[in-house]
């Protein structure tokens, strides 16, 4: 059984080169399915959850060829219009290939749109929004079964939750639809924004100015571009939180600051050192952090998937913590691995109360989801004495070479396995 051992207690210094967004490429590897040709991809991570994703993509028909600093995608043969049920079917990644292969086939088959086991993970908005463009679509012997009527045609859809998933399936799927497609209440995140951006290189009609409305005229048809997926800010604020909870002074390279602006404001007001310098930002430690109050909310309110990272450090800041979780029902599971290693959290609902504690002591601990499990990295890093992290593929799944990173910035950290 595999773990992470790590020494804490050391500050943590030096630079960490921060790797393209993982929720970025998921949707934009979909979308290039509504492209016929050669593509080449810059920033894409080589992270468990893409590679799964890349191997997907090849099931289908894509041709990818991995190089030293980009990807290159061919979708110019035929490609086939159901995923086949695999270890990778269940990442949540994959439920924008709905959109995808209905905009590229007219039709598709899902065993399941997956994710983290952090609550039910509801399809219901991406339902309504490809019901909306004229497809059939319904759960068929464990299949997620789509096909278009006649043909796809825009239309306005309202959606209950700005959700980012549904967001960017009903874009790809209305892409290449006859007439205009208008979503209110859509989701805002970077990483739809990142979408928007590369179909309109590839010559899509899409306005996305932030109000929460998103335009997307139909276009015939999209010719092939190479782009460079944006920086990770859930990695950023990860790395950014590691390096102040340690007591140390990093800086993080190739970010977007303004991507992870909520992250940056809530440090600063627990009394961290931020300072930003184009894409470039450094957190220093300057004296014991206060406890913030944090509530997670769609962009641009505090990011959920940074929620258990902020747990780790309200954990040791001094005072006490409100931390409310408003997007997923069940994402507070690194929290009773933290009360393991000294931690004074109460749960009630979707709120949780942090009493700051002097210091959290090293212990063995499993990571529960991909966030949580960064959640006790930081927090084994910062603690007093040795931890052992089980299940580490976890973090694996969303953090690119984590461990050299670590170490690049004097962490003393390996992988290990009990045999
Ligand atoms: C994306 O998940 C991200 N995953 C998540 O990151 C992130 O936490 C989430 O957006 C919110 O920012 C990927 O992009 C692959 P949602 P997604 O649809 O699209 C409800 C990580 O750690 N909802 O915005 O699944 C849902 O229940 C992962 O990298 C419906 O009610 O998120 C939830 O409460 C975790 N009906 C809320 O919306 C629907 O049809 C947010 O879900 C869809 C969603």
């Amino acid at each position: 059984m595999e773990y992470l051992e790590i020494q804490g207690g050391k500050p943590l210094k030096g630079t960490v080169e921060i790797s393209g967004a993982k929720n970025s490429a998921f949707p934009i590897l979909s979308a290039a399915l509504l492209i016929k040709g050669k593509m080449r991809f810059y920033n894409l991570p080589k992270i468990l959850d893409i590679l799964g994703f890349l191997e997907i993509l090849k099931d289908l028909g894509v041709e990818v060829q991995e190089e030293d600093d980009s990807f290159v995608v061919d979708t110019s043969r035929d490609i086939s219009t159901k995923i086949l049920s695999s270890e990778y079917h269940n990442l949540r990644g994959t439920q924008t290939l709905l959109g995808a292969l209905i905009g590229r086939n007219g039709e598709a088959g899902l065993p399941s749109l997956g994710g983290c086991n952090i609550g039910t993970r509801p399809i219901d908005l991406h339902i309504k929004g490809i019901k909306a463009l004229g497809v059939n679509i319904g759960w068929e012997g464990g299949y997620l079964k789509a096909k278009v009527k006649d043909k796809l045609r825009g239309n306005l859809v309202y959606f209950d939750f700005p959700s980012v998933g549904a967001t960017e399936n009903l874009i790809i799927a209305a892409t290449l639809a006859s007439g205009e497609t208008l979503i209110e209440n859509a989701a805002k995140e970077p990483e739809v924004r990142d979408l928007v951006r590369f179909l309109n290189l590839a010559g899509a009609n899409i306005e996305m100015n932030g109000s929460g409305v998103i335009k997307i005229k139909g276009v015939k048809n999209l010719h092939p571009v190479d782009y460079r997926i944006i920086p990770d800010r859930i990695e950023s604020s990860t790395y950014l939180i590691m390096g102040i909870m340690t007591k140390g002074n990093i800086v993080l390279k190739n970010c977007n600051p303004w991507d992870f602006e909520p992250v940056i404001m809530k440090l600063r007001e627990a009394g961290a050192d931020i300072n930003i310098n184009g894409n470039e930002i450094r957190g220093k430690y300057r004296e014991r952090l206060h406890g913030v109050n944090v509530k997670t909310l769609p962009f641009p309110g505090f990011p959920t998937d940074v929620q258990p990272q902020m747990m780790a450090l309200l954990s040791t800041a001094q005072g006490t913590s409100v931390v409310i979780e408003t997007i997923f029902e069940n994402r507070f599971r690194a929290a009773e691995e933290l009360i393991k290693m000294g931690a004074n959290i109460r749960i009630e609902g979707n709120t949780s109360v942090i009493t700051g504690v002097d210091t959290l002591k090293g212990g063995s601990v499993t990571a529960p989801d991909l966030r949580g499990g960064a959640a006790l990295l930081i927090a084994a890093l910062s603690s007093e004495g040795i931890s052992k992290i089980f299940e580490p593929y976890h973090i694996d799944r969303g953090y690119e070479n984590a461990i050299k990173k670590i170490i690049g910035l004097g962490g003393v950290i390996e992988r290990r396995n009990i045999t």
